[in-house]
């Protein structure tokens, strides 16, 4: 028997409560928001697609009832306002940091054992917000965004290849920023094999922009952030952690000296099982990667002081 709560029922938290249903990864899915009826309203439309989909898990709604939500085994914080065309994740800090910290603090005072999976933006700063306010062992507090940017990557790069996406392997490590991810070409298969046997240095290179403003392309086509992809990749970190699947998934977690980083919280391939992060896998990276993960981790920082100064921790 399992758990969820998705705290935001706009069109990410729907979409992963739709996902976490259909896919059975969770008996109960709760889905909380503070909008009178919306998550009700979900709730109901995702449940009367079960027959249709062929799936038991039950999905309820509530306008902010807190309590509904206890001893969910992992809770998933959605919440905040989404991009608009133009606008960096960073810009959404100031708002989404009030919002965040006060949704994490009323989801642990219910659930006091879960294991937390944070999607909002900026998705590195409200991770380390959520570990630093919280105070839980740093296991329990996950962040999403490699999982969706690796997503992202292998689409563009079966694009590429003109192939099946399923037979891409690549991982974007980094902060969840158009300009702090990396992905990490040199290590993209196609079969176990490197994507450079088959694509030039110049297609390599379109492949890996296109993934780094792969979230911005899409608000500007939609006009707000993108959400199937990252619902599905929310419920995919979820899965991985309750089926306890030992997936490796580039994660958002707390690095304690490992990839030369210590008091951050940032995207690295992290093995995800019952207890949460149950490994960090350290890759070996060249120096021309060293640089860039340096350069990502000041960016990612340099947003965590912005949270003290307005002492949001
Ligand atoms: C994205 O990249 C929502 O940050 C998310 O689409």
């Amino acid at each position: 028997m399992a758990k969820v709560t998705v705290v935001g029922a706009g069109n990410v938290g729907a979409t992963c409560a739709n996902v976490l249903a259909v896919n059975e990864v969770a008996n109960e899915v709760v889905l909380l928001d503070v909008k009178e009826g919306v998550a009700e309203g979900k709730a109901m439309d995702i449940m009367q697609t079960a027959q249709l989909m062929g799936f038991d898990t039950v999905v309820t709604g509530t306008t902010n009832d807190y309590t509904l939500t206890a001893d969910s085994d992992v809770c998933v914080i959605t919440s905040g306002i989404p991009r608009k065309p133009g606008m960096t994740r960073e810009e959404l800090l100031g708002v989404n940091s009030g919002i965040v910290k006060s949704v994490a603090a009323n989801l642990l005072k219910y659930s006091p054992n879960t294991i937390i999976v944070v999607i909002s933006n900026p998705m590195d700063t409200m991770t380390y917000l959520s570990l630093k306010s919280l105070g839980l062992p740093k296991n329990r507090i996950i962040g999403m965004g490699g999982c969706l940017d690796s997503s992202r990557f292998k689409y563009f790069l079966s694009q590429a290849l003109g192939c099946n996406a399923n037979e891409v392997e690549g991982l974007v490590i980094g902060g969840h920023g158009d300009t702090t991810m990396i992905p990490l070409t040199r290590l993209a298969t196609y079969k176990g094999m490197p994507v450079a046997n088959f694509l030039s240095a110049e297609k390599i290179e379109e492949v890996k922009a296109s993934t780094m403003v792969g979230g911005a392309t899409l608000t500007k086509l939609l006009g707000t952030s993108a959400w199937m992809a990252p619902g599905a990749a929310g419920s995919f970190v979820v899965e991985s952690i309750l089926k306890d699947q030992k997936k490796m998934i580039t994660s958002c977690v707390a690095l304690d000296g490992e990839y030369g980083e210590s008091d951050i919280c940032i995207g690295v391939p992290v093995v995800l099982g019952r207890n949460g992060v149950e490994k960090i896998i350290e890759i070996e990276l060249t120096a021309e990667e060293k640089a860039a993960f340096k350069a990502s981790a000041d960016a990612v920082r340099s947003n965590n002081v912005v949270l003290k100064e307005i002492n949001a921790i």
